[in-house]
């Protein structure tokens, strides 16, 4: 009795447990991706807020900005915007961002700027419903804190 692995077995091992790690894989996958509804609360997906991500896209805030830690580190995140500057108020979030996008590009020294993107009242509304609706994404708890 030899206590050498034997190529045969060895091949065994690689095939069976590469296998097995693509099925567990798989598997996780199909049940996060089953969860996604439930995940992203999408009965609470509205036209505005499709069109709050259409604005977000065209305007390119995700050049600057990130949002659920994705986009650029030029400027604060984004995905909890509206917890440090709404605590859970949604107007109050709405008029905030009614009066911070007017306000760009503000005129302080040694501090970054926002360009100014002359959208309409209504355009900045469905971006804020974009923020909101983002907010509330389970994302285990991404960012960790409410900072920027
Ligand atoms: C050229 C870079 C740039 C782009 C593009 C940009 N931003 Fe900003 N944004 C900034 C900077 C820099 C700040 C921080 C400014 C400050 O604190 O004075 C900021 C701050 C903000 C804040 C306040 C965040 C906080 O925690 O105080 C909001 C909300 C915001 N941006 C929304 C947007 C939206 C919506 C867009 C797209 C329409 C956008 N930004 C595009 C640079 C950018």
């Amino acid at each position: 009795m030899t206590d050498r692995i034997t190529k045969n077995t060895a091949r065994n091992i690689y095939f069976g447990g590469s296998l097995f790690a693509i099925l567990v894989f798989a598997g996780l996958t199909f049940d996060t991706v089953q969860k996604f509804p439930e995940l992203t609360n999408e009965d609470k997906l509205t036209h505005s807020v499709a069109r709050g991500k259409n604005l977000w896209e065209v305007n390119n805030c995700v050049g600057c900005h990130t949002i659920m830690g994705e986009g650029a580190y030029y400027a604060p995140e984004l995905a909890n915007a509206f917890d440090r500057l709404g605590a859970g108020d949604e107007e109050a979030f709405k008029s905030y961002m009614q009066g911070w996008m007017a306000a760009q590009p503000l005129d302080i020294p040694n501090r970054r700027k926002m360009p100014q993107f002359n959208l309409t009242n209504d355009q900045v509304n469905d971006l804020a419903s974009f923020l909101i609706w983002t907010s509330k994404i389970d994302d285990n708890e991404w960012p960790p804190n409410i900072e920027g």
